[in-house]
């Protein structure tokens, strides 16, 4: 049907990200970028790219979107971990962290990811919607079009379920697609005193619900003295495992374990990573999980970032992700994150951009995004730059002009 093609362009600059291998460090000259260049957009999907005029003629008969500013198009970011459905604030808890006392203190003491539990327990689930959906533009206009999200500030059946809920419902009202996460396994809620029958507990209660109401296909576990030891974790993601989802890990965020379990249960991601050596980024290379890395936790927490340098030159597959949640990372600017990394642990621009596109793709076992290739989703972004570096020179200043998601224009900021 031709009404459903169009061509959209000229662009001063298109970044592809075709034939960028998925693991391992990469060059700035192996990024392809098309001048003056347009995608052929077939419904959803983009059927041809390449450059603008040699498109224009072959496609004489379909319509024209045309680009009459100078603008730089690439995939959509995707934001690869997430925790914004929520209700509260955790501004006390920064108050008292920027004050000298830890994450881990403030969370003894009774705030930290509890105090949010309480907040989300009580709010409905029409309340976390619009919280939810109030993030969701924030993302959008931050160039995201794709972005996990995580339960786990409800920490009982009916309130993961609550979470789980809204997030689907969100998802249908949005542009922006969300992919969600049950982390029932977060800490330890307040009504158990053993972590193995908490987690026995979730396993029999509340899995198989959000199997049968298909509200993910992932689980997600903090691994942690503080939140759930090595040997507790392992009953619980055998269980999940065998319920077939699929798995990711919050991992080495301040003290090693959670990595060696993700490579163990072959995880689709295992994230945060602050705290690997050489020795876990060895691990994880060899087998070739994807690093999810969180800057914005890092700046949150005022802690050292991830090797991220290490872990490229070692072969991994690295993607960087925002956390945003309302303790350890509340800022949500995920580019603005990803270039003070990339600037400390010198990434270079493709591979940063990488980070935040195919291999977040990776991260969530998505094959159909972070390219602009044929035959992949049209979710595009484009930045007001016919120079593709200034991306990331501004920091997240500059923000994109446009944006499709599977190919339609969402809309101009
Ligand atoms: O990824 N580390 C555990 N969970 C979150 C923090 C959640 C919170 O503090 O509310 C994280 O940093
Ligand atoms: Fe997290």
């Amino acid at each position: 049907m031709v009404g459903s093609r169009k061509l959209i362009g000229p662009f001063s600059q298109i970044l592809t990200m075709r034939k960028l291998s998925l693991f391992g460090s990469l060059a700035d000259e192996e990024l392809e970028i098309i001048e003056n260049g347009a995608v052929l957009v077939k419904d959803d999907i983009l059927e041809d790219i390449g450059d603008f005029e040699t498109l224009r003629k072959k496609y004489s008969r379909v319509q024209l979107e045309e680009i009459s500013a100078p603008l730089t198009l690439l995939p959509g970011f995707i934001d690869a971990h997430t925790h914004i459905c929520y209700a509260g604030s955790r501004s006390s808890d920064y108050a008292l962290r920027i004050a000298g006392k830890s994450y881990l203190d403030i969370a003894k003491q009774g705030g930290g990811i509890l105090s949010t539990v309480k907040a989300t327990r009580k709010a409905s689930q029409a309340e976390l919607e619009m919280g939810l959906s109030e993030r969701c533009k924030t993302l959008l206009e931050n160039g995201i079009t794709t972005c996990e999200v995580k339960s786990g500030y409800g920490l009982d059946v009916a309130n993961e379920l609550k979470m789980l809920q809204a997030i689907k419902v969100v998802n249908t009202k949005v542009p922006v697609d969300l992919i969600s996460t049950c982390l029932a396994a977060h800490t330890l809620p307040p009504e158990f005193n053993s972590h193995a029958e908490y987690l026995k507990h979730i396993v029999r209660e509340l899995l198989p619900l959000v199997k049968n109401k298909d509200l993910s296909q992932r689980v997600d576990i903090f691994v942690e003295e503080s939140a759930f030891n090595e040997a507790e974790a392992r009953s619980y993601v055998i269980a999940a495992k065998a319920m077939h989802f699929d798995l990711t890990v919050h991992a080495d965020q301040f003290s090693t374990s959670g990595s060696k379990l993700a490579a163990e249960f072959r995880a689709a991601s295992a994230d945060h990573l602050e705290a690997s050596t050489l020795r876990e980024i060895e691990h994880l290379a060899k087998h070739r999980i994807p690093g999810v890395l969180l800057p914005g936790a890092c700046m949150g927490l005022g802690i050292n970032y991830p090797k991220a340098r290490l872990m490229l030159d070692k072969g991994m597959c690295i993607a960087i992700a925002s956390d945003w949640n309302p303790g350890s990372a509340p800022m949500g600017d995920l580019l603005m994150q990803a270039a003070v990394l990339s600037a400390k642990e010198k990434i270079n621009t493709t591979e940063t951009l990488s980070a935040l596109t195919f291999r977040a793709a990776h991260a969530l076992n998505i094959k159909s995004k972070g390219r602009l290739i044929e035959g992949m989703q049209a979710d595009m972004i484009a930045y007001p730059t016919s120079d593709h570096r200034d991306i990331l020179y501004h920091q997240g200043s500059m923000k994109p002009s446009l944006a499709w998601i599977k190919g339609n224009k969402t809309r101009m900021f």
